[in-house]
């Protein structure tokens, strides 16, 4: 699921093509309509790209549903938000739970929410990044999966710095959904254990 540029997912797709991550990607589902990643999605001629119209539904819980519904019947086990920048219901989340990851542009649980990147920026801190997340009831509250660090420069505005965390997260996106596929993990409370390779 993606509203933006879809530069992760153009990864992710390339990621696969390529068969460094052993999946498959069986729809792309944007509340855009015009996203980059339903362009990229088309492109790569993943069989359901679907713009699901918020405008077309009376209330949240309602657009959720309806593409819960599209999900299920595609058959897919993971959702992969990748820049999706609307709030999932509590519904959507224990329908699908455990199986909906995340990235979020900042190293969780600082700056959470809608401005990872301006916030780290405007508090000052010295190094950022990116967190590849599970998605529970709580805005990028789930467990964490993987992270990465990227520093913060004097002279940094929100555009260097996050084109410098998209970097790191074109690399750790692929990485940590290869790791879900091939490894596979469990949760010990909030702790994310990976099952030995
Ligand atoms: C990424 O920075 C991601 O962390 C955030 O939204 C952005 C999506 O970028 N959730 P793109 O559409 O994948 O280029």
């Amino acid at each position: 699921m993606a509203s933006g540029r879809g530069s992760n997912l153009a990864v992710i797709l390339d990621a696969i093509a390529s068969g460094v991550c052993p999946a498959d990607i069986r729809m792309v589902i944007s509340d855009k309509a015009g996203a980059g990643a339903l362009t990229i999605a088309r492109q790569a001629g993943i069989n359901e790209v679907l713009h699901i119209n918020p405008k077309d539904y009376a209330d949240r819980a309602a657009y959720d549903s309806a593409c819960g519904d599209a999900i299920e019947r595609s058959g897919s086990h993971w959702i992969v938000l990748a820049g999706y920048m609307r709030i999932l219901s509590a519904a959507f989340v224990q329908r699908f739970a455990g199986r909906i990851i995340n990235i979020h542009p900042a190293l969780l649980p600082s700056f959470a929410g809608a401005d990872g990147v301006g916030d780290a920026l405007a508090y000052g801190v010295k190094v950022s990044g990116c967190t590849v997340h599970l998605v529970n009831e709580v805005v990028d509250g789930g467990a964490i999966l993987a992270q990465s660090v990227v520093p913060v420069l004097d002279d940094d505005d929100r555009e260097s710095l996050h084109a410098r965390i998209q970097q790191e997260e074109h690399r750790l996106y692929p990485a940590t959904l290869k790791r879900i596929v091939e490894e596979g993990f469990r949760l010990d409370g909030r702790r994310v254990i990976w099952h030995k390779p």
